[in-house]
C-alpha cells in the first residue's frame, strides 16, 4: 500500500519526496452535482491534492442525527477527488472557524441539557463558553460521537488503504483560542489525537496557527507536524514557521489568496500578481501549500457565520472568496495568474477550464403575497409560554433562522430596552411597525407608542459567531427586557421553521398582489419562471431590502440590501425549464414585487 510520511525536510509518498501542492474546496458550500466540475478545474490549475473542512453541525443538526448523504456525503466528495487523481487533506475540526455558522460546532453543545435546550455550563448567557474546545468531559463526550460517526468515512480513504487521505488536522488555529491554560491545551489537543488514532486515522496529524510565535507557540504539541496560515510575506513566515517546526516539511496550511465578505462592508479582492508572487516565492522555497480558497462557494441557506471584534458583522451568502475559480466555477484571472506560477514548480495539464455561458437573463413577477402574520400558525406552531423573561432561541431549540416573542405591553410603558439582542428583532405593536432592534449598529432602545397592547419581536440570528471568545453564545433576546416603568415578563415564544417554508405554506396561503404596489414585510412573496434547466443564474432584487430567498424549496440564503453582493448564486442543478418557483421573505419593505436574473454575478464594490 502507499505511504505518506514526514521525512526530515519533505513530505515522502511512497519514500520520496512530494510538493503539496492544494487548494481548498468545501463540499458543503457547493452543491453536490457540481462537486465533480470543481475539482476537476482544480486538477486544470496544476494542484495535486484538495483539502476541505468537514463542518460538524452540517452533518448533525441535533444530537442524535448524523448525516453523510446528498450535500453532506465527505465519501463521494472524496471519491470525486480520487477519481481526478488527486490526493486530498481533511481538517474535522471540531472547531474550523470557516466563517461557518458558530465555526462548525454545532450550538446545541453549548445547552446544558440536550433534552431541556437551556444555556449551561457549557456556555453562559454572555458568550465566552467554558467547556467547549477545552478539556471538558462533556465536549469530548460529543467529540468521541463525532469521531466515531465521521472519521471512519476518512479512515477507509486513506493513502495507506489505497485511497486519496494524505493527512488530517487536528482542532484549528488552537493557539489563537483565548483563556485556556497551557497545560489544558496540551491535555486537550493530545486527547483530540488520541480519539482520532482510535478510529483508524494513520495518517500524518497536524496543526495550523496564524503564522506567528505566539500562535504557534500555543496551538500545537511537540510531537505533531506544525504548519501556517498566512497570505502575504511568504519568505518571513516561513521563517518563524522554522523556529517552531524545525524539521521536516515546512506548510502553509491556509494561503489566503482572497478573503471573505461581511455584510455592510466592501466586497474583498486581492491583486492576482501579488498573490501570484506570494506563491511564487513559497514554492521556490520549497514549502507545501494549501490555497485557502481555491473555490470558496456559496454559504447556502443559513449556514454563513459571523465575527465580533466589538462590532457584529455576519458574513454574507457569496463565499466567492476572490479565489481563482469564482463562486460559480469560472476561472478568474487569479486562476490564470497562480497556475503559471505552479507551471514554474510542477507539471501543469495544457488543457484549461471551460469559461460558463452567460446566465439567462428573466424577469420574473411575484404575483402571489402572504403576510407573515397570516401563515404564523403554519411556520410556528410550537409556541410555548414563559412567566418570567423571553426564552433564548436556543432554549426553544432553535439553533439558526428566527423564533417570534410576544408579550403584551401598558400605555405607560414608554419605551423599550433590551440588554441584548442577537442579533436584530423586528418590533411591531399589534401587528403594527414600532422599529428595529440590531446588534450590529448597537440598537437596543425603541420607544413605544403610548397604547396597550401585544408586543411582538421577530427576532433574527444573522450567524453564529465563528472565531473568537463569543464563541457559542446563545441567539435571542438575552437577558432582561425593560421599559420605563417594568419588566416585561409573562411571554409566548415559538420557533419559525423556515428552511421548508415553500412547502409548508402550500398552496392556501397565497394572494394575489399587484406586480406595480410597493409590499411591506415582514411577507412572503411566490412567483414561477421557465428558463434553461440547469443553467447557473443571478439573482438581484434591486428595491427589495433584506430577507431570505428560495428556488424550487431550497432555501438559497439571505439577501440584503446593505450589500456588499448584489446577486444571488442560484446554482444549475436547481434550476429546471418551466415553472420554476421563487420564493421571496421580505423583511422590511420592497419598491415592487419582481424580480430579475442577470447574465453575470455582482459582488459588490470594493475598496478602491
Ligand atoms: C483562519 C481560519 C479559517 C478562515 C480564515 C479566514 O485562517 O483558520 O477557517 O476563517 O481564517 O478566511
Amino acid at each position: 500500500m502507499p505511504t505518506f510520511e514526514i521525512g526530515e525536510r519533505d513530505f515522502l509518498l511512497d519514500g520520496r519526496p512530494f510538493q503539496v501542492i492544494s487548494g481548498a474546496l468545501h463540499y458543503f458550500r457547493v452543491h453536490p452535482d457540481q462537486w465533480a466540475e470543481r475539482i476537476r478545474a482544480a486538477r486544470l490549475m496544476g494542484l495535486n491534492t484538495i483539502e476541505t473542512y468537514v463542518a460538524w453541525n452540517f452533518h448533525a443538526p441535533e444530537p442524535d442525527q448524523f448525516d453523510l448523504g446528498g450535500r453532506r456525503d465527505l465519501g463521494r466528495f472524496l471519491d470525486l477527488v480520487a477519481a481526478e487523481g488527486l490526493h486530498a487533506i481533511v481538517r474535522p475540526g471540531p472547531y474550523i472557524c470557516a466563517e461557518w455558522d458558530g465555526g462548525g460546532l454545532p450550538a446545541w453543545l453549548f445547552a446544558a441539557d440536550p433534552a431541556g435546550g437551556t444555556a449551561g455550563p457549557a456556555g453562559g448567557s454572555a458568550g465566552g463558553a467554558t467547556g467547549v474546545r477545552r478539556h471538558d468531559p462533556a465536549f469530548l463526550d460529543a467529540i468521541g460521537t463525532y469521531y466515531a460517526r465521521l472519521l471512519p468515512v476518512v479512515a477507509a480513504r486513506q493513502v495507506t488503504r489505497g485511497g486519496p487521505v494524505l493527512m488530517v488536522q487536528v482542532e484549528n488555529e488552537y493557539g489563537a483560542y483565548p483563556g485556556v491554560p497551557d497545560d489544558e491545551r496540551v491535555a486537550y489537543l493530545r486527547e483530540l489525537v488520541r480519539r482520532t488514532r482510535e478510529q483508524g486515522i494513520d495518517v500524518p496529524l497536524f496543526t495550523s496557527d496564524q503564522a506567528d510565535d505566539e500562535h504557534l507557540s500555543r496551538g500545537g504539541l511537540p510531537e505533531l507536524h506544525k504548519t501556517a496560515n498566512f497570505g502575504s510575506r511568504s519568505p518571513e513566515r516561513l521563517t518563524t514557521l522554522r523556529r517552531h517546526q524545525p524539521t521536516g516539511p515546512l506548510m502553509c496550511m491556509e494561503f489566503w489568496d482572497g478573503w471573505f465578505d461581511s455584510w455592510g462592508q466592501v466586497h474583498h479582492v486581492t491583486a492576482p500578481e501579488t498573490t501570484a508572487q506570494d506563491l511564487d516565492d513559497l514554492l521556490a522555497a520549497g514549502a507545501s501549500v494549501n490555497l485557502y480558497m481555491f473555490h470558496g462557494g456559496t454559504n447556502l441557506g443559513l449556514t454563513s457565520g459571523a465575527n465580533d471584534k466589538g462590532t457584529y458583522l455576519p458574513i454574507t451568502t457569496s463565499y466567492d472568496y476572490d479565489a481563482p475559480l469564482s463562486e460559480h466555477g469560472a476561472p478568474t484571472a487569479k486562476f490564470h495568474a497562480l497556475r503559471a506560477v505552479i507551471a514554474k514548480h510542477a507539471p501543469v495539464p495544457d488543457e484549461l477550464p471551460g469559461d460558463p455561458a452567460p446566465a439567462p437573463v428573466v424577469d420574473v413577477e411575484l404575483g402571489r403575497r402572504a403576510a407573515l402574520a397570516d401563515v404564523v400558525h403554519l411556520l410556528a406552531p410550537d409556541v410555548v409560554a414563559s412567566s418570567d423573561g423571553a426564552p433564548t432561541m436556543d432554549a426553544l431549540r432553535q439553533w439558526s433562522g428566527f423564533a417570534l416573542c410576544s408579550t403584551t405591553v401598558r400605555a405607560d410603558d414608554g419605551v423599550l430596552v433590551v440588554d441584548e439582542v442577537r442579533d436584530r428583532a423586528y418590533v411591531a405593536l399589534d401587528g403594527d411597525p414600532v422599529g428595529v432592534l440590531d446588534r450590529t449598529t448597537h440598537v437596543n432602545v425603541l420607544p413605544l407608542p403610548r397604547r396597550a397592547g401585544t408586543l411582538t419581536f421577530l427576532v433574527e440570528d444573522r450567524g453564529r459567531v465563528n472565531y473568537g471568545p463569543r464563541i457559542g453564545e446563545p441567539k435571542g433576546l438575552v437577558g432582561p427586557v425593560r421599559t420605563a416603568t417594568r419588566l416585561l415578563t409573562d411571554w409566548e415564544a415559538a420557533p419559525l421553521h423556515l428552511t421548508a417554508a415553500p412547502r409548508l405554506l402550500g398552496d392556501v396561503a397565497w394572494t394575489a398582489a399587484d406586480p406595480e404596489a410597493p409590499v411591506a414585510g415582514p411577507s412572503f412573496h411566490r412567483g414561477t419562471f421557465d428558463s434553461v434547466a440547469g443553467a447557473d443564474h443571478f439573482l438581484r432584487l434591486d428595491g427589495w431590502t433584506r430577507g431570505l430567498v428560495w428556488v424550487n424549496g431550497e432555501l438559497l440564503g439571505r439577501y440584503s440590501a446593505e450589500g456588499p453582493t448584489g446577486t444571488l448564486y442560484v446554482p444549475g442543478p436547481l434550476v429546471r425549464a418551466e415553472r420554476n418557483e421563487l420564493v421571496v421573505l421580505e423583511l422590511t419593505g420592497a419598491a415592487a414585487p419582481r424580480a430579475r436574473c442577470v447574465p453575470a454575478p455582482d459582488l459588490g464594490p470594493t475598496e478602491s
